[in-house]
């Protein structure tokens, strides 16, 4: 996923862009640049690096201009150099643009402008679309060349370009773009954060919209050519400033959010979780589909929803739908849950989905995402913007919405509602003993291999403390049901193995303490997390005793999210930023 930016107005641009693209970064790293119009020429900076290395080496924030556009690249189609970072123009320098998602037919297009004579500077798939606005722009009619360009255009994108006489015009097929508007002027972007600090009025751009910025107006029209009116919306983050406060970085700071999230669950919108849970309830099989992070959350749904409500559930990771030939049909209901609501696996699954007949839900962070604009109903996990690349908080968020959800559907017998205080006050007592983690992060510093073993309602908390570790600190952890040691992962268990095993004192307990001993003799470093301690245990990471202790997943996971991030610190690694990935995997 990709940042584009795109600014006209009365302010000097470049500052903007850089501001606005620093708190953008999450969706992409590895290259940045910026163009600005200046007296009919388009000036281009960009380079490898982040926006900080980039703004230092051209001094980005003092190019003058009052119109711009900005990227921060994630390499999908071309390696990461400067020649592939955007901004990319033209031949004739007289067009910038700047473009998020995937131009599909990109060499088809690129043969033929090939062969009227166009030059290409760059391996990317974005540069077609320079090249294409420049060869239909001979007419100057900025209007007429944009439908032509959109019109050749095929994939999921959404592109941002500027004109050499000052005009921006932006295009959007199935990947997010957003206008801005502020007093004298207009910012275009993929992602409100790009301009909420300056502005919380909001137009969001539906498919096969064409925007057209110039001097202080904006034309919204369709591929057609007919004006196209979309109402302003007021956008706010609530609860959260977008800055790290006194944090090192984003992903601590999300961390400790989490008590806070954990209190205000399910408590707004309560029509909206009654008439969620009404469809929910209704149904024969409900199919819970969601990536990474937020797919070990779905494992945790259909746990609480199978177990307490009596409500039949499966669960399909995203990317797999397109070969599960489940009996999905137009009585099932299909429950997709995704922090971003832009992940392409998840989106291509409802949509699926949708064309069969079932009905849509969605669990999303942000309410104008392309998932929740196409639900039938959907929740807010109002976590605020997370910036940091691992999900910490939405995790946690999505995770006591669930409760809430289950514990309505159950008359409150699951006792989330009546514990979420108590549970909020136990999430910061493990938070307290970030110092304590630390040190145990300096004891893994050198692991090769880290396992992580649950049973029951603990074993996706044990998948999502191994995705952690791994896209934290790049160690290779792995998640495993401790009752399938035997069954083959014990042959992995030597010496220099390392093994969390996560333990609180409930139905699983005894079973797991029989796991421990088996690893103990084959000399592995047992780490427990539990409320109970343990002479199995080498390293003993205590939990506050949880009566209920269905709800220990949200405050067993914590200790795995802060070990993950010192991990990542001992080796260097910037935890808000991971290499290779990116916030919102838009492409699939
Ligand atoms: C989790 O830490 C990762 N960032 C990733 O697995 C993420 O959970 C996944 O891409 C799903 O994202 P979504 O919730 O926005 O759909």
């Amino acid at each position: 996923m990709c940042s584009i930016i795109g600014y006209k107005g009365q302010l000097n641009a470049a500052p903007l862009l850089v501001d606005s693209l620093k708190q953008m970064e999450y969706r992409g790293y590895d290259s940045v640049g910026i163009a600005i119009i200046n007296d009919g020429k388009v000036i281009v900076r960009k380079s490898v690096g982040n926006v900080s290395n980039v703004t230092e080496k051209f001094n980005l924030g003092i190019m003058p201009g009052h119109t711009g556009i900005g990227h921060t690249r994630w390499a999908t189609h071309g390696r990461v150099t400067e020649e592939n970072a955007h901004p990319h123009y033209g031949c004739t320098n007289s067009i910038a643009i700047v473009h998020n998602g995937v131009i599909e037919n990109h060499r088809e297009l690129r043969n033929e402008l090939i062969g009227l004579g166009h030059r290409f500077k760059s391996d990317t798939d974005s540069e077609v679309i320079a090249h294409l606005l420049e060869s239909y722009y001979a007419k100057k009619d900025i209007k007429k060349t944009t439908i032509e360009t959109c019109r050749r255009l095929k994939g999921a994108y959404a592109f941002v370009a500027a004109f050499e006489d000052g005009r921006i015009c932006g295009s959007r097929c199935d990947q997010p773009l957003i206008i801005g508007s502020l007093d004298g002027g207009y910012f275009i972007s993929s992602d409100v954060l790009g301009f909420l600090k300056h502005t919380d009025k909001a137009i969001f751009l539906h498919n096969r919209d064409i925007a057209i910025i110039e001097s202080n107006a904006l034309q919204l029209f369709d591929f057609e050519g007919n004006a196209v009116n979309r109402e302003t919306t007021q956008v706010a983050w609530e609860g959260s400033s977008l800055d790290k406060g006194k944090y090192a970085f984003h992903t601590l700071k999300e961390i400790h959010e989490q008590p806070a999230v954990v209190e205000k669950a399910g408590i707004k919108k309560s029509g909206k979780i009654k008439e969620f849970c009404d469809i929910l309830g209704d149904t024969r099989t409900v199919y819970i589909t969601a990536s990474g992070t937020s797919y070990h959350c779905a494992l945790i749904a259909k746990y609480l929803l199978s177990n307490l409500a009596k409500i039949h559930c499966e669960t399909i990771v995203s990317s797999e739908f397109p070969y599960t030939l489940e009996s999905i049909d137009n009585s099932s209901v299909l429950l997709a849950i995704s922090q971003s609501g832009e992940t392409a696996d998840v989106l291509e699954a409802a949509r699926v989905a949708k064309q069969i007949g079932s009905k849509i839900l969605s669990i999303v962070n942000i309410p104008t995402s392309s998932l929740a604009r196409m639900s039938d109903s959907f929740l807010e996990i109002e976590c605020g913007p997370e910036v940091g690349v691992a999900a910490t908080k939405s995790f946690t968020a999505q995770l006591s919405l669930i409760y809430a959800i289950v514990d309505r559907l159950c008359n409150y017998v699951l006792g989330f509602q009546a514990n979420k205080i108590f549970l909020a006050e136990a999430s910061r007592e493990v938070l307290d003993q970030e110092t304590k983690i630390q040190a145990i992060a300096g004891k893994l510093r050198q692991a090769r291999d880290i396992y992580l073993l649950g049973r029951s309602i603990h074993y996706p908390i044990a998948l999502e403390g191994a995705l952690k570790i791994k896209e934290l600190s790049y160690i290779h952890a792995e998640g495993i049901v401790a009752g399938e040691l035997k069954h083959g992962p014990l042959a992995l268990i030597d010496k220099n193995t390392y093994v969390i095993i996560i333990n609180p004192d409930d139905r699983t307990h005894c079973d797991n303490i029989i796991s421990a001993r088996e690893i103990k003799t084959r000399g592995a470093t047992i780490i427990g997390i539990s409320n109970k301690p343990n002479e199995a245990y080498d390293i003993f990471l205590k939990l506050p005793f949880i009566g209920e202790s269905i709800l220990y997943p949200i405050i067993e996971v914590l200790p795995l999210q802060i070990l993950a991030y010192y991990l990542a610190l001992i080796k260097n690694i910037d935890p808000d930023y991971p290499r290779n990935l990116a916030k919102s995997v838009t492409v699939k």
